[in-house]
């Protein structure tokens, strides 16, 4: 058990990588915060037949409203005391191109991919983090954020992740690192998780061309949460700063 008698905040732990990362801290012992704008009745059922002993906290709500993020942490801290854990997992990808793009969907990208983050980071590192001189935080970014929008389906650029998709997801690997340095003296790491094409909602329906992979298939949420728990455990503490691509090695060939 990697994480026993941890307490790991995950949002977005209602469906995806989210979930799965959950299960998994779970399996390791962690006691779970599960956020999100729907049930985590699916999430809780796993995760009670991974580990019927699980804690776990569900906290519903828009992760974009501040004092949802600061009373979200604070039932955390009431319920399990000490935070060691934030995984900022919950995403939206738009998919419109320059000219279609809306500011409703620019915003919804920005302020769900990178201020959420940003909030959870604040509330979660002071004080609870930096008392401790303990945390691990992972940021669940995209390759989207790398090369500027993963192309899905021959001739079809307009299902290709957004704009504000890829521009969030660069932000927060800007984000991750500055964390990084600002924080690396005190105990506190942080990383990022860069997915490929992964089976989960936001891809649903969207084909994507797996001949750029090295390995030709969806990645799995398991595959993705393996890699949030590296970065989650103590095991980890000479890591950070780092973005690790899972992704079938997309480009790479
Ligand atoms: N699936 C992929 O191919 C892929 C690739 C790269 C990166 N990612 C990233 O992985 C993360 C998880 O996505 P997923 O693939 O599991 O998709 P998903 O749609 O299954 O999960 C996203 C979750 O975030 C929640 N959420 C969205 N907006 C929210 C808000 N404002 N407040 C609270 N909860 C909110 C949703 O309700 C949902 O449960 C996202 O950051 C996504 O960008 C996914």
């Amino acid at each position: 058990m990697r994480v026993k008698g941890q307490t790991a905040i995950i949002t977005g732990g209602a469906s995806g990588i989210g979930a799965e990362s959950a299960v998994f801290l779970a399996k390791e012992g962690a006691n779970i915060v599960l956020v999100d704008l729907n049930s985590c009745a699916k999430t809780i059922g796993k995760i009670r037949s991974t580990n019927a002993d699980a804690q776990v906290l569900e906290c519903l709500g828009d992760i974009r409203d501040a004092e949802f993020v600061k009373a979200t942490v604070a039932r955390a801290s009431d319920t399990f005391g000490e935070l060691h854990i934030l995984v900022n997992n919950a995403g939206t990808c738009g998919r419109l191109s320059i000219e279609d793009m809306t500011m409703d969907v620019w915003d919804r990208d920005l302020d769900t991919n990178v201020k959420a983050a940003f909030l959870f980071i604040q509330a979660v590192v002071y004080p609870h983090m930096m008392e401790q001189k303990y945390g691990r935080i992972i940021n669940i970014s995209s390759i989207s954020g790398i090369n500027g929008g993963v192309s899905s389906g021959e001739g079809d650029s307009s299902r290709r992740s957004g704009p504000a998709y890829s521009a969030s997801k660069g932000a927060i690997i800007a984000l991750t690192k500055w964390v990084a340095k600002e924080l690396g003296e005190q105990g506190i790491t942080c990383n990022s998780v860069a997915p490929g094409a992964t089976a989960t909602g936001i891809t649903s329906g969207v084909a994507y061309d797996l001949s750029k992979q090295v390995v030709k298939r969806m990645g799995t949420p398991g595959d993705i949460a393996e890699a949030v728990l590296y970065f989650a455990s103590p095991e980890s503490s000479y890591a950070t700063g780092q973005v690790l691509q899972v992704d079938g090695g997309y480009n790479f060939g």
